[in-house]
């Protein structure tokens, strides 16, 4: 399969991009493009964190810039969560790579076209450039074989609003209009990461690495530990990299139910959340609601101390 993440990088889409890099992955895993949009910070962050972490994975995938802000709504980054710069503040945030010229949301349209039925998309932050892609090229969702998206909290358990979850609570309209196109997402809520944290134990084990990927990971991760302090964690929610290990490898899905999944873009409380139609006649997503957690911790862990 060929791949394209498009991410708002921020610390655990870093760690994220880094499995489709992890030693031992079947060779037929290609990671074709990365396309950057705005979330944790600025766009123009992203596509700077995001070089960093190609530099130090000596990846030569190419980046494409996206949309500098959501659909309708303002902007609103996670700076108090990522750090000032997206990858804890830690001064990894240096690259000469540049974005192609190239839209990100014309490159997915694109490369979906040319490698028809053949590509997949993984979704790491607002899914602003996912639904700019399918408004600009219906027939986008025939030509992507899956799509995999992080976000939503299938139980309502919002980290960003108490219903929604960040990446849709964001750009709550794009979040609809991708959901209501495409007819098999498999959707990675945020609870998942919540319920699965990776222990401390292993978390300081790859920290203590000695390859230049380690020291990069133990550099953005310090900031893991004001996470702890602020909202009491017993291990470290990793959703964009249980995202990608799903993509990746379909054995690390433990449950996952069908569902009609809606996002709500009225203007209550309830606005972006994700709610879970069992009874529609036409389901469009798989929800993963569990994980072998051990198969994901294995595969951060390979591509992270390598
Ligand atoms: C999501 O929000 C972002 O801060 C993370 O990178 C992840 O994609 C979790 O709600
Ligand atoms: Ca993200």
């Amino acid at each position: 399969m060929r791949w394209i993440i498009d991410t708002d990088a921020g610390i655990d889409d870093a760690i994220g991009l880094g499995l489709p890099f992890a030693p031992g992955l079947a060779p037929t895993h290609i990671l074709l493009a990365v396309t950057t949009v705005s979330g944790n910070v600025h766009v123009a962050q992203v596509n700077v964190n995001v070089g960093a972490v190609l530099d130090v994975l000596e990846a030569p995938t190419p980046i494409y810039s996206g949309c500098d802000r959501p659909m309708i709504e303002p902007r609103v980054h996670a700076e108090d969560f990522h750090g000032p710069d997206g990858l804890g503040g830690a001064g990894l945030s240096k690259t000469t790579r540049r974005p192609e010229r190239e839209h990100a949301a014309l490159a997915i349209s694109r490369l979906a076209r040319q490698h028809r039925g053949a590509l997949g998309l993984i979704a790491l932050g607002p899914l602003t450039n996912v639904a700019l892609a399918c408004n600009l090229d219906p027939e986008l969702p025939h030509h992507i074989a899956r799509l995999i998206v992080m976000g939503g909290a299938w139980q309502a358990r919002g980290n960003q609003t108490s219903a929604a979850e960040f990446n849709f609570a964001v750009d709550p309209e794009s979040a609809h209009v991708v959901f209501e196109r495409f007819s098999n997402v498999i959707m990675v809520p945020w609870e998942v990461s919540l319920d699965q944290m990776m222990p401390f134990e292993l978390f300081e084990r790859i920290r203590a690495g000695a390859t230049p990927r380690a020291r990069f990971f133990a550099a953005m991760t310090r900031i893991v530990y004001d996470w702890r302090d602020q909202f009491g964690f017993t291990g470290v929610p990793l959703p964009d990299p249980l995202a990608v290990a799903v993509a990746l490898d379909e054995g690390v899905i433990a449950r996952a139910v069908q569902a009609r999944v809606k996002v709500d873009i009225g203007h209550s409380v309830g606005r972006a959340l994700s709610s879970l139609d069992y009874r529609h006649p036409q389901p469009n997503a798989q929800v993963v609601v569990q994980v072998h957690a051990d198969v994901a911790w294995q595969m951060i862990e390979r591509a992270w101390t390598q």
